[in-house]
């Protein structure tokens, strides 16, 4: 059974809730990383959790939300072992699976509807990575 991670601050509590049960409906076995609460809070505290449990592979893959988005990517991004994916529509869920396989996908809940919001994440979970010239792009992104 696929395992997500999915972590959000105060801004992505609404859309974490409807999407962990979207997931679930599919199979999806889901950790919640997040705040449920839309008290103020600090993005990277949850960051932080998720990117460990991708990496340690507590989780399979994760899903991350705030408003922007940003600042999610940009902690979840510090982490070697993380390729988080901004995507704000579904075609761009598409290609962050077959263009750049990110382990994490990350949506700016301030800034697309629901309905985007769950196409894009079955968009990121349905389509495979193509592999090829997109791997070997991935391969330099460490840093040296
Ligand atoms: C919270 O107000 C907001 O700054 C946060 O959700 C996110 O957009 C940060 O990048």
């Amino acid at each position: 059974m696929l395992k997500i991670g999915i972590c959000n601050d105060h801004a992505g509590v609404e859309y974490k809730f409807k999407l962990v049960k979207m997931l679930e409906k599919r199979g999806v076995q889901v950790v919640n990383f997040g705040t449920d609460t839309t008290d103020s809070v600090d993005y990277p505290d949850f960051a932080h959790r998720l990117a460990d449990a991708v990496e340690s592979g507590e989780v399979d893959l994760g899903i991350a939300l705030c408003g922007t988005g940003n600042g999610m990517a940009i902690t979840l991004n510090k982490h070697q072992g993380i390729r988080a994916g901004l995507a704000w529509a579904k075609p761009v869920g598409e290609l962050v699976a077959a263009h750049n396989n990110a382990n994490v996908l990350v949506l700016p809940a301030r800034f697309v509807s629901y309905r985007a919001a769950s196409a894009i994440v079955r968009a990121w979970l349905d389509v495979p990575f193509e592999g090829g010239r997109h791997q070997k792009r991935i391969d330099k992104i460490p840093c040296r």
